[in-house]
This record gives structure tokens, sequence and C-alpha cells, in this order.
């Protein structure tokens, strides 16, 4: 059985990078797998969340989900906190982890900067959180934007040596499904840096529900190049546009890419599509596009948070879906530790 598992931490304003990276393909996968999507709130506090504002963010990554095409019968949608067998797995997996394979996480060394000692411990061993969100399930593919690479892989590797230090193959063995051209989409203002929900300025990102009039705005004053855009050409055999590449225009290709994520269009279409053409065209095109694709669900949003009964009542029910799951694997691993429980 193909099973996935993935999540959204209800800590901000989502944007089009948490959509293109991530909830779109949570949509388009729900056909093929068996799916579930949660909201993490408890990897949410591991920096500090206003009590209200975390419940109003919960139900906003919740809409979401809805809003963006996920069938809540289908799938189970629910947030984190209310099935335990997360914070038991993650207990277990902080002692198979070594400190060396948490001491290279780059995202910790992103999120605690300069004050490492003011970090929450909650921060520092995130990964073995979301390994066992993932493996609670058993889930085999976890679909994720490219920013999360390295927290896979540590899953893996605490899944690998879980079975192998109980000698017991409890855990399957997770695929990422890092997916299309916007797996990595960048600010809006410096195409050098990720889209991020905790950036301080607005104007850095598309937030899933910014109107039309917002969506227009950021766009026309997103960051470009003198240069006119690029053909075909630059791309490798594959069809696929080399990291060297980007990395000479980042903020040209960063709009190019979300544009094809929008339109479904390859790169090479794209390219062909826009080569030679200035910046303010191709920007009318993308805003158009953007505002085609987004405005629909960040009204449907607004619809579903306004009275947040419905809501609350799948998350409610997702949990108790989630955790006739999750128990009896909770209780394998406990098995398989040597936990007297009769
Ligand atoms: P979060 O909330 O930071 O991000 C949610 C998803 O959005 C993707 N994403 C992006 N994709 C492309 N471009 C961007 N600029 C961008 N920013 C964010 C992320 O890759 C992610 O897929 N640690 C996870 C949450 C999590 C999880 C899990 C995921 C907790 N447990 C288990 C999968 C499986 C995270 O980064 O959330």
């Amino acid at each position: 059985m193909k099973r996935i598992f993935s999540g959204v931490q209800p800590t901000g304003h989502l944007h089009l990078g948490n959509y293109l990276g991530a909830i779109r393909n949570f949509v388009a996968l729900q056909h093929d797998y068996d799916a579930i999507y949660c909201v993490v709130d408890l990897h949410a506090i591991t920096v500090w969340q206003d009590p209200a504002q975390l419940a109003d963010h919960t139900r906003q990554v919740t809409a979401a989900y809805l809003a963006a095409g996920i069938d809540p019968k289908k799938c189970i949608i629910f947030n984190q906190s209310r099935v335990s067998a997360h914070s038991e797995l993650a207990w277990i997996f902080n002692c198979v982890a070594r400190l060396g394979w948490l001491n290279r996480m780059t995202q910790f060394k992103e999120k605690a900067g300069k004050h490492r000692e003011q970090a929450s411990a909650g921060l520092y061993v995130y990964p073995t959180l979301m390994a066992a969100d993932i493996l609670a399930y058993k889930a085999t593919h976890v679909p994720v934007g490219e920013d999360q690479k390295q927290h896979l892989e540590f899953a893996r590797n605490v899944a690998q040596k879980f079975n192998f230090d109980y000698h017991r193959e409890v855990f399957p063995i997770p695929e990422p499904l890092i997916l299309g051209a916007a797996a990595r989409v960048m600010s809006l203002r410096d195409g050098s840096k990720k889209m991020s929900k905790s950036e301080p300025s607005d104007m850095t990102r598309i937030n899933m529900t910014d109107d039309a009039d917002t969506i227009a705005n950021k766009i026309k004053r997103a960051t470009t190049d003198p240069d006119t855009l690029p053909g075909p050409d630059v791309l490798d055999d594959a069809g696929d546009l080399p990291d060297e590449t980007r990395r000479e225009r980042p903020a040209c290709y960063n709009l190019l890419g979300i544009y094809a994520a929008l339109s479904d269009m390859s790169w090479r279409e794209v390219l062909q599509q826009f080569e030679g053409q200035g910046f303010a065209t191709f920007k009318t095109t993308l805003t158009e596009l953007a505002v085609e694709k987004l405005a629909p669900i960040g009204n449907e949003m607004n619809r579903l948070t306004a009275d947040p009964a419905e809501i609350d009542s799948i998350l409610r029910e997702g949990a108790d879906r989630a955790a006739a799951i999750a128990v009896p694997v909770l209780d394998e691993a406990l098995d398989a530790v040597g936990f007297l429980r009769n």
C-alpha cells in the first residue's frame, strides 16, 4: 500500500511557496495514494506562538487544504496535537537519533540564528517529531518542498536505525516526493532567499488570501534584472534548469518557475513563450494567471474560516481516524523497544 503523510505548520500566512511546493501536490496525489494531511501545531510551538493566533492559524491551514481541493472524506485531515502517538514516538526517536545528525540540520541553524542558546530545545529536536509524524502512519511517500529534503533524509535514517537496533522491520523507509518547477519558491524581493511565512516584509511573498490588487502590486514590485527573458537553450538535455544557471539570474528564474507551476507548463514551454520579452509584459501575464488561480482559493478560505464549525468538525473526525492508524503502529514500536505493557 502506498501512503502519503505530509504537514504544514500553522505559523502565519500561507504563501505561494506553501501552495506550489506542497499543498497543490497534496491535492493531485490524493487520487493515487491513501493520504494523511496534518496541521502540525506541535511543530509550530518550537518557536513562540500566541495561543489565540495558534488556533486561528490552525483553522487557516485547514481551510487552505479544503479550499485547494483536498477531499476530507477521501483523505485524513487533522491537527497533530490531538493524536498523542506523535509525541510518544518522538520521544523514542529522540533516543534513536544521534546528536551528530541533529547538529547537521541546516533549518535549525537558520531558525536559531545567532542566538542559539536562546532557541527552544523543541526547535533542536524538530526533526525527530517530524520523523514520528511520518513513521506513525508507516507512510511510504512524503510530498514536501525542497527545503524539507534534509529532514526527510533524517526520518529515513531514524527508520533504518530503529529497525536495525530493535531487529524488526517496524518502519518502511519513506521516499520524499519533491515535485514541479516550484519546489523552491524564492522571495519576491531577494531571489536568493526562500519565500517564507516568517519574513517580516509582506512584499516578499504572495499570500494565499491576498486579493487581486495586492497580488498585482507585489508582482509589479518584485525584483528583476535588466536583461530580457531567456530562451529554452538554458535548459539541460533533460529539460531541467541547472542550478548554476538559476543562480545567475535567481529573481528571473523564480518568476518563470512560478509561471510554469501555475500554468502546468514545462520549463521549455514557458521559456519558448517568453523568450526575448521584457519583464513588464511577462509580469502582466503572470499577474493575470496568479489571480486566476489563487483568488478562488483565497475566497473559499475566507468563507470557511468565517464560520469555523465545519473546519473544527473535520479536524475532530480526522484525528479519530488518524489515531486509529497511529496507535497500533506506536504499540508495535513500544513492543519492539521492550516496554512492559500488559
Ligand atoms: P512548513 O509549514 O514550513 O512548510 C509547509 C510546506 O511548504 C513547503 N514550502 C515551500 N515550498 C516551496 N517554496 C517555498 N518557499 C516553501 N516554503 C515552504 C515546505 O517544504 C513544506 O512542504 N517541517 C514541515 C512540516 C512538517 C512535515 C511533517 C512535513 C512537520 N511534520 C511530516 C512532511 C511530513 C514544514 O516545513 O512545514
